[in-house]
């Protein structure tokens, strides 16, 4: 695949993918996947957070769950705000959010085991009246209303996925889902509401442009209109991971 991007520089796909960062993440969170209902409990500050991790869905809290914790601890403030989790897995980010001052959280999974999942961790942790869970493919079933932020920890993989219940919360391949969250939110975005959501480059880190998946990333952000509003970094997994918040373009 050849990209360009709007410096005119041609964006080559890198041929020496080695595929071993990809294949430890994903074979670590298919095992995950396999057992369970299982508890973790998540720290933050001076707070625990208990969550039951059901079967077939993301843990918010292992060795290989960078992308759940990267996109929770960049939240900041949000007094007062709409929001909306699409991908809700276990409900983490809902649960996060509410704790940090959200006016009201509409949350969505697209496997019926993250639904059940997400609505049972926002009832042990007595969030029902802040968080309301349903199941959803991105925005189909969700209300007509406006969001001041959209949590989006989709999957981040862009590769060939083999089968497995657990393929839907790991394979993105060619940016699909990102691309039609993009266009979808379009029309449940508030006045300057962002997206917010993690990515890696699991799939370039080893190459010889280590940045590519960030590259590729960045030009569907820019063709679908929007603006990167807040791009934070860390390295983690032998790799980097970027948290984005992302708003359209005026
Ligand atoms: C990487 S997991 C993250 C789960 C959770 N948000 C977290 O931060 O731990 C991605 C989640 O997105 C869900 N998902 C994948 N495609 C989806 C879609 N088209 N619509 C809604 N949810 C989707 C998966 O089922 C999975 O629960």
């Amino acid at each position: 695949m050849e990209l360009k991007m709007e410096s005119g520089k041609l964006l080559e796909k890198p041929e020496d993918i080695n595929p071993e960062l990809t294949r430890n993440f994903v074979d670590f969170i298919r095992e995950k996947s396999e057992s369970g209902p299982y508890r973790v409990e998540v720290k933050i500050g001076n707070k625990v957070i208990p969550v039951d991790v059901f079967p077939t869905v993301f843990p918010p809290s292992s060795d290989y769950s960078v992308s759940s914790k990267s996109v929770f601890e960049t939240f900041g403030n949000l007094e007062g705000l709409e929001v909306a989790d699409i991908g809700s897995g276990s409900g983490i980010g809902s649960i996060v959010a509410s704790m940090a001052g959200v006016n009201h959280v509409d949350a969505a999974d697209i496997n019926q085991q993250a639904v059940d999942c997400s609505r049972h961790n926002i009832e042990i942790n007595s969030l029902q009246d802040k968080v309301d869970v349903f199941y959803s493919d991105l925005f189909q079933n969700f209300p007509q209303k406006k969001y001041h932020l959209v949590i989006a920890n989709l999957p981040i993989v862009n590769f060939d996925a083999g089968d497995h219940p657990i393929n839907n919360a790991l394979y993105d391949k060619g940016f699909e889902i990102h691309k039609r969250l993009f266009v979808e939110a379009k029309n449940f975005l508030a006045e300057d509401g962002q997206i917010t959501f993690t990515h890696a480059n699991l799939q370039s880190a080893k190459t010889a442009n280590p940045d590519y998946d960030f590259q590729a990333l960045e030009k569907l952000i820019d063709e679908c209109d929007y603006e990167i509003a807040e791009r934070v970094e860390k390295d983690d997994l032998d790799c980097k991971w970027i948290n984005y918040k992302i708003k359209l373009r005026k």
